[in-house]
């Protein structure tokens, strides 16, 4: 049986990956110009990773300048099937303490329509479906990996992506908790909806830093608070990285490998081969 090929792409503070075998690093091009940076693969266990450091390293791209299709391009461009996507996000309730991980199954897109978030247009429609933007098989096993190394997990929620760069004001946090929201974040609906278009599954590991500015309790999140958690919490992130690794096989049982089967309204005899 051929091995899974596995992307990870690596938020805040993961620019990284320890423990790879036989790694290489590649440039790759692609038609929607250049990915956040070189891309590294290697072995780890009986996968092939391939992993991208999604703010480049030395973290240089805001989450608006994130080039998201391309880095969705390289990482098919690699035989990625897979995509795993390690996110910090501040918790929008009470018993998501920061420290815990949330396996989010909805997003709620409050970007400005600022991102480039599709590959269709220029002449192709597409629609594809995306109720449920998360592959849930592969959200089902970042969950159990997330346990199988100590992690406290809540599996399933919803993560509000959020325009950024600045953090919410009170009032919006505010009224996002009002909206019954999980988590919150800058990146990864615009991923998620080009892994969809590109037919990967595609699910995050997010690992809760702050309280945002909701909490009477906690100190407004702030840079230094998020970089000193994940800095406590890095290596549970890789380890769980790890653990999930040897739970996926290359059978996809899912439905995210044919995403585009009915998606096309575009007459096929007008779109160029
Ligand atoms: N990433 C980590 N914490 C965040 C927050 N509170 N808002 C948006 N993105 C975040």
């Amino acid at each position: 049986m051929s091995e899974p090929v596995i992307g990870v792409v690596g938020g805040s503070g993961l620019y990284e990956m320890e423990g790879l075998k036989d790694v290489c690093e590649e440039r790759v091009e692609t038609p929607f110009g250049e990915p956040s940076d070189l891309l590294v693969t290697g072995r780890l266990g009986d996968a092939r990773l391939v992993f991208l450091p999604r703010h480049g390293r030395g973290h240089r791209l805001l989450p608006s300048e994130v080039n998201y299709r391309a880095n969705i391009y390289a990482l098919k461009k690699l035989g990625v099937e897979q995509v795993i996507s390690v996110s910090a996000v501040g918790s929008m309730k009470e018993e998501i303490v920061p420290g815990h991980i949330v396996i989010p199954d909805q997003f709620f897109d409050r970007t400005a329509g600022r991102r480039d978030s599709t590959f269709f247009g220029e002449g192709v429609v597409g629609h594809v479906q995306f109720a449920d933007p998360v592959c849930l098989r592969l959200a089902g096993l970042l969950a159990t990996a997330a346990r199988q190394v100590g992690a406290v997990v809540h599996e399933g929620g919803t993560y509000i992506c959020m325009e950024g760069p600045q953090f919410s004001t009170r009032a919006e946090s505010r009224i996002y908790r009002s909206w019954g929201v999980d988590i919150i974040g800058m990146t990864n609906v615009s991923e998620a909806k080009l892994a969809r278009e590109a037919e990967l599954c595609y699910a995050t590991i997010a690992l809760a830093t702050d309280y945002d500015c909701w909490h009477e309790g906690h100190d407004d999140v702030s840079v230094e608070a998020v970089v000193a958690l994940i800095k406590k919490n890095v290596a549970l992130a890789k380890r769980i990285i790890a653990a999930a690794v040897e739970l996926l096989t290359t059978q996809r049982s899912c439905g995210c490998g044919s995403a585009l089967a009915y998606a096309i309204m575009t007459d096929r005899k007008l779109i160029p081969p």
